[in-house]
């Protein structure tokens, strides 16, 4: 059994998109180990815990980066945590984050990467005229939304579209391509070169 860490902070709409896929056997061999946050008032914490799910808050603000990371990674390992999903986490990660699980955290961003990192992705490729948007599940790096691109999904922008129906339709292909994106990963039929992730074989992925 693969156990994910999932660290949110907000509505948690992804989070629940790996709950359904876990319940539909979608993502064979994996469980939620424990659902942090680094806000309590996050809708995404009452959700897990509505479930039944583990949950831990460590309030964020006004502490260095260093010490509430510290504070994760002992949860997570406490946790024995294998794969850790940032879903709507919006907190950058300390180097030592980074070490502490290596090719071991994904994150999900609302545009196609490299494009648009950073807040409010959706509302950037809207404003930019960008005629395609999308989201992108990658690896976590210590740079923002920049490591390995595991998996893409583009959608269309429409001529009637404004930045809100644009984002609704990009989380819609959000909530497909994160939970495909871990088990890509959990297969572990894959390897890294370089920026590339690629199949060991074709068919595999
Ligand atoms: C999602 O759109 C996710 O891609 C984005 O925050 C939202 C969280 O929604 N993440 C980022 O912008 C990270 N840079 P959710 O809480 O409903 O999953």
């Amino acid at each position: 059994m693969k156990r994910l860490g999932i660290l949110l902070s907000g509505r948690g709409s992804n989070f629940l998109a790996i709950v359904r896929a876990i319940a539909e056997g979608r993502l064979n061999g994996a469980e939620i180990a424990v659902v942090v946050s680094n806000v309590a008032a996050a809708p995404g914490l009452a959700a897990a815990a509505a479930l039944g799910l583990t949950t831990r808050c460590f309030l964020s603000r006004g502490r260095p980066r260093a010490d509430h990371d510290a504070d994760v990674i002992a949860c997570l390992r406490e946790h024995r945590v294998d794969l850790v999903c940032l879903a709507g986490y919006m907190r950058l990660l300390s180097p030592a984050f980074i070490a502490a699980f290596p090719d071991r955290i994904l994150n999900i961003h609302p545009s196609l990467l490299p494009a648009f990192p950073g807040l409010d992705a959706q509302t950037q490729a809207f404003d930019y005229g960008c005629k395609v948007a999308g989201c992108t599940v990658h690896f976590v790096d210590e740079h923002l939304d920049h490591g390995v691109i595991v998996l893409q999904r583009a959608v269309p922008v429409l001529d009637t579209d404004n930045a809100p129906a644009l984002a609704e339709r990009i989380l819609e292909q959000e909530h497909l391509a994160y939970p495909e994106a871990i088990a890509r990963v959990l297969s572990g039929k894959y390897r890294i070169q370089g920026r590339r992730f690629e199949a060991i074989s074709p068919s595999d992925l």
